[in-house]
């Protein structure tokens, strides 16, 4: 696992959308195949998406090859919502870059058999040839996507139900009432996210420094989702200086130490 420093969260989301453009054009240039990413909600990657949105509105880069999978929906909330991750996507990326809407895949919470859409978005995502890059951010819990603490590492896209304490950090977005929060979410698993071929990881801010260090440090554990990032072997969590303050002094040394030797 690489452990990307930066000591703001703005330098880390532009390192982060830097590094994507970076996978996209590298892939372009080697095949005409599209390019699939993986992408996320939530407060964490909107700098890395308002990056990616500039980038390509200054000629930068482009979406046209790139062909997207989202890792969650709430279940049953209008795909109008607000806060649904619909609307969300279409905020903050989709409508800004000039990406075909038929590559975007989001998983429908309102679908009359929930248990059959996420079968096929597996198969949807096999059938475009497997994510090159799953981008995410982590829980306070350590859960990634909406795998909540005990879910299987090997679980794969279903409908979880998520833990009130993830409710209750959510209801900010819901003014602040945790029973207008879904009680539950459809999800990408722990193992479809490890089975893309890189997994890059966002954590911002103190709240998020002690999932980080579990995460990073600790066993692997179903307790952790994000633990399971530890398999991978192509695993890049890209952090701030709060994110990493419950880090080891060694272990925050050496991954300065690592960056640098690399340059
Ligand atoms: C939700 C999402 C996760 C996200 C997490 C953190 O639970 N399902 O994918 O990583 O929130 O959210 P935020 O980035 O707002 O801290």
């Amino acid at each position: 696992m690489k452990v990307i420093i930066r000591d703001t969260k703005a330098e880390a989301s532009i390192w982060a959308a830097h590094h994507i453009a970076d996978a996209i054009k590298a892939k372009a240039a080697k095949t005409s195949e599209p390019f699939v990413l993986g992408l996320a909600t939530g407060s964490t990657p909107i700098e890395t998406y308002n990056e990616l949105v500039r980038m390509c509105k200054a000629g930068e880069l482009s979406f046209k090859n790139v062909v997207t999978f989202n890792m969650d929906e709430y279940v049953a909330l209008p795909v109008e919502h607000p806060e649904s991750y619909h609307s969300f996507m279409d905020k903050y990326l989709f409508n800004h870059v000039d990406i075909d809407r038929k590559n975007v895949h989001l998983l429908d919470g309102n679908a009359p058999d929930l248990k059959k859409e996420c079968e096929e978005y597996e198969k949807k995502i096999v059938e475009a040839g497997g994510i090159d890059l799953f981008l995410g951010g982590v829980g306070e819990d350590g859960h990634l996507a909406f795998n909540e603490p005990f879910s299987s590492l090997n679980s794969r896209t279903r409908v979880m139900t998520l833990t009130y304490d993830t409710r209750v950090v959510n209801s900010r977005f819901f003014d602040n009432d945790v029973n207008k929060v879904p009680a539950q979410a459809m999800s990408v698993g722990v193992a479809t996210v490890c089975s893309a071929k890189e997994v890059l990881i966002e954590g911002f801010s103190s709240k998020k420094a002690k999932a980080i260090q579990a995460a990073i440090e600790g066993p692997v554990s179903h307790y952790v989702t994000l633990s399971a990032l530890q398999l991978h072997p192509n695993g890049v969590v890209v952090i701030d200086e709060e994110a990493a303050g419950e880090l080891k002094v060694n272990s925050y040394k050496y991954f300065k130490a690592v960056e640098e030797a690399e340059k």
